[in-house]
Parts: C-alpha cells; sequence; structure tokens
C-alpha cells in the first residue's frame, strides 16, 4: 500500500489490531518462563507496559475513528433509505381504470375453511428481529388448527399458503424439502416470478408452490437470490417513470382461484424496500410488525411505520396496520421493566403515525402475545426438517388467536 494512500476507519483498526496480536505474541513469549524459571526484570516489564499503553492509546484512536465512521455510514443510509422510500411512495401514475384491482374481503369467494382469504404481510425494515420465524411458526399454528375463534372455541385447521419475499430465502431453506426446492429453483418457480405479469398468463399459480414442511395444509412459494436483481430492475423502472411495477403482486393473488384455495396467505418480507416488498404491502389487508425489544429494534420500528404510512397515504392502499409483535423477549411469563418501556415507545412511534392509520385507531398498537427468547433459537426454526413448534408451543397458539381475532374483526 503506497503511503500516501488514506487508511479508512475499518483498515485503521484492522492494522491496530495486527499490531496488538503481534505485541500480545511477543509479551505472552516473555512473560511464558514466569512460572517455570526467569521472572523478567523490572526494566523488562516497564517496556511492556510502555508498549501496551501506546497500543491502547492507538487503539482508543482508532475506536473513535470508527465511531465517527459509523456514525457517517448510518446517516448515508438514512439519506439512502429517504431517497429509496420516496420513490417507493410515489403516487401512482397510472389512471384509476388502469390501476389493478383490489378485492375487498367481503367480495371475495368463500375460502376452504368457509370464510374470506386474509392477506397478511410481516414487515420490518430490520432484518434479524424475526420476521421469518414467526412467519414460518405462524403457518404451522394456523395450519394445524393451533388457534382459537372468536368465541374461544378451537379452531378448524385453515389452508394456508406463505411466500418468500426475500432473496436470502431463509424460509424456504427452513420450511422446503431440499430436494424440491432445488427442482423448483431449476425451473425458475419461485416469487421471482411474482414480478413478472408476462409470467402469470404462462405460469400456473400452483406450480409456484411446494409444500412447506410436510404439513398437508400448507403451501410455500419459494425464493432465491434471482430475486434480488429483479428486485433492483423493478426499482430503477419506477424510478425512471417507464413503468409502475408496484401492483404485480395484487395481479397475482387477488384472484377467485386463489382466494377459493387459501384461507391466509402470508407474505415474509425483507428487511428492505424492495419492488417484492412494496409489492406485498399493495396487496395486503393487514401488516404486522414483528421486532425484538430492544431499544434499536424500536428505532426501526417507527421508521418502518413512516414508510408504510406514507405508501398507504400516497397510493390509497387499503392494508391495515395489525400491530408489532414483541420477539425474543427474555421471560416467558411477562415483559421486563425495560421491554415495558420499549413497548410504551411503540405505542408512541405508532401515535404519531395514527393520521396514516386512522381506521386502525381502535386495536392496541402491540399485540398482548409476545414470543420469548428460546436458547439456541434453533428448535423454533424449523431447521432439517424438524416440525415447527408454533402449533404446539403456548406462545404461538396465543399469537395465532391474537392475530386470528385481529384479521377477523
Ligand atoms: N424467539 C426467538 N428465540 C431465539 N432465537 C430466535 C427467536 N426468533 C428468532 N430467532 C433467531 O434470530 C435469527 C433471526 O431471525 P429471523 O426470523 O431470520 O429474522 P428476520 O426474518 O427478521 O431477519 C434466527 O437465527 C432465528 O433463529
Ligand atoms: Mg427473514
Amino acid at each position: 500500500m503506497s503511503p500516501s494512500k488514506k487508511l479508512s476507519p475499518p483498515e485503521i483498526v484492522a492494522r491496530q489490531l495486527e499490531d496488538f496480536y503481534e505485541l500480545r505474541r511477543q509479551i505472552v513469549k516473555i512473560l511464558t518462563p514466569i512460572n517455570s524459571y526467569a521472572e523478567p526484570s523490572a526494566a523488562e516489564y516497564r517496556e511492556i507496559l510502555d508498549s501496551l499503553q501506546e497500543n491502547l492509546g492507538e487503539m482508543e484512536d482508532a475506536a473513535r475513528q470508527l465511531h465517527q465512521f459509523y456514525q457517517e455510514a448510518e446517516r448515508r443510509l438514512d439519506q439512502v433509505l429517504k431517497a429509496s422510500s420516496s420513490i417507493w411512495t410515489r403516487p401512482t401514475g397510472l389512471k384509476p381504470s388502469k390501476v389493478p384491482r383490489f378485492t375487498p374481503i367481503e367480495n371475495r369467494p368463500t375460502a376452504p375453511g368457509g370464510g374470506k382469504t386474509r392477506i397478511v404481510s410481516f414487515i420490518n425494515l430490520k432484518g434479524g428481529v424475526g420476521k421469518t420465524t414467526l412467519t414460518a411458526n405462524l403457518v404451522a399454528a394456523f395450519a394445524s388448527g393451533a388457534f382459537r375463534d372468536l368465541d374461544g372455541r378451537a379452531n378448524r385447521p385453515a389452508r394456508v399458503l406463505v411466500v418468500d419475499l426475500d432473496f436470502q430465502g431463509t424460509l424456504s431453506q427452513r420450511c422446503a424439502e431440499p430436494l424440491v426446492l432445488q427442482g423448483a429453483y431449476q425451473k425458475g418457480l419461485t416469487s421471482t416470478k411474482l414480478l413478472d405479469t408476462r409470467a402469470e398468463a404462462k405460469v400456473a399459480f400452483d406450480d409456484l408452490t411446494v409444500p412447506f414442511l410436510g404439513l398437508p395444509n400448507a403451501r410455500l412459494i419459494p425464493a432465491d437470490d434471482t430475486l434480488d436483481d429483479k428486485d433492483v430492475r423493478r426499482l430503477n423502472e419506477l424510478a425512471s417513470r417507464r413503468t409502475e411495477t408496484r401492483y404485480y403482486h395484487r395481479i397475482w393473488f387477488h384472484k377467485p382461484a386463489v382466494f377459493e384455495k387459501y384461507d391466509y396467505i402470508f407474505f415474509d418480507c425483507p428487511p428492505r424496500l424492495t419492488a417484492s416488498s412494496v409489492g406485498a404491502l399493495v396487496a395486503s389487508d393487514f401488516v404486522f410488525m414483528p421486532t425484538a425489544p430492544e431499544s434499536f429494534d424500536v428505532n426501526a420500528v417507527s421508521r418502518t411505520m413512516n414508510w408504510l404510512g406514507k405508501t398507504r397515504k400516497n397510493l390509497s392502499l387499503s392494508v391495515q396496520f395489525g400491530g408489532a409483535i414483541l420477539n425474543r423477549t427474555n421471560n416467558e411469563k411477562g415483559l421486563t421493566p425495560l421491554e415495558e418501556k420499549n413497548k410504551n415507545r411503540v405505542k408512541l412511534a405508532y401515535e404519531d403515525f395514527c393520521e396514516f392509520f386512522p381506521d386502525s385507531l381502535n386495536i392496541t398498537p402491540v399485540l398482548d402475545a409476545f414470543v420469548p427468547r428460546r436458547s439456541g433459537g434453533n428448535h423454533i426454526n424449523g431447521v432439517d426438517g424438524d416440525a415447527l413448534p408454533g402449533a404446539s408451543l403456548p406462545c404461538f397458539h396465543r399469537l395465532a388467536t391474537e392475530i386470528y381475532r385481529r384479521i377477523h374483526q
């Protein structure tokens, strides 16, 4: 590296760490004989302390720079998000007669369970908060009847379709047989097709779905990394005002044949604004927002609500805010005082955005049901073909019941 090249903060820290490890090697070498024979002299100790002191100072400098770098990156991320969010939330240029139709719940044909299909998105612009885990377990709960109806009676298993809209395909990998998934990927039968209306005329909807973890009542539309490229292309087309790319999921899902087949359609959204997450929102009746109960995560909730609200208003959407769901709480029985405090911060954030959701005002913005942290997390993942415990754990039973109440009011 040429001496004139300015190092970036991460490079500075990496270099400091290298120096630090080298110094540690030397110190260990000097100190090792302590227990055997030769204690280092006072002068040698002084030397060790001096170099440690010096190293510490440099590390502190580097850490300060790294912190500044982090803040700058966060500021730029906000700018980028604002720019892309202003594209996604911009009003449609289509004439009302050209906007693909949203069939209101009451006008849909009867679903297999005798009611009307509900379409629900699980969204949060932050990753790692449990969207996929909760969605997958809720599919298991609904598809096996592990929830109660409005009168508190046990429910029959429902027919559920879940759609993976994250190109990372976590839900698909956790909940579909690897060989089946491979087949779908090879044939390109994934949620990437949902961003294509020409495909809609050619591909049979049912061919996009695969079995979900062996549950007879649940199906899955898987995702793979081809979705990323398509999402970006659809963003560019919208940005350059060439094509209105936000109504594809409405076209695919608001069809009698789909309504007749499923009681519930769940969208597992990515933690980003993409053609797919916006498309899901445009097609949905309700949106739920999984979040961890930590303060950083709660900030993401208000950012997500803001975006949802603007999209809803500018595109005249009928999607309603179903509520935020606390995931990974510390205890099974109740919330800690800190978690209660963060729950209240969600409530405050919601009040700010109520102007966007006036018809959702009669709900409490955070669900009473929450999902505690499980050790290792894996046993609520459904990895390696394990059944998801969403059908049997009381927390998911409570959650599915509360969601059922909210979407069937
Ligand atoms: N309640 C929970 N207890 C323990 N681990 C959890 C819990 N919920 C999620 N996890 C773990 O956290 C990680 C992120 O969850 P995931 O559902 O993929 O988040 P997201 O879809 O929001 O990115 C996963 O490894 C998952 O196993
Ligand atoms: Mg996810």
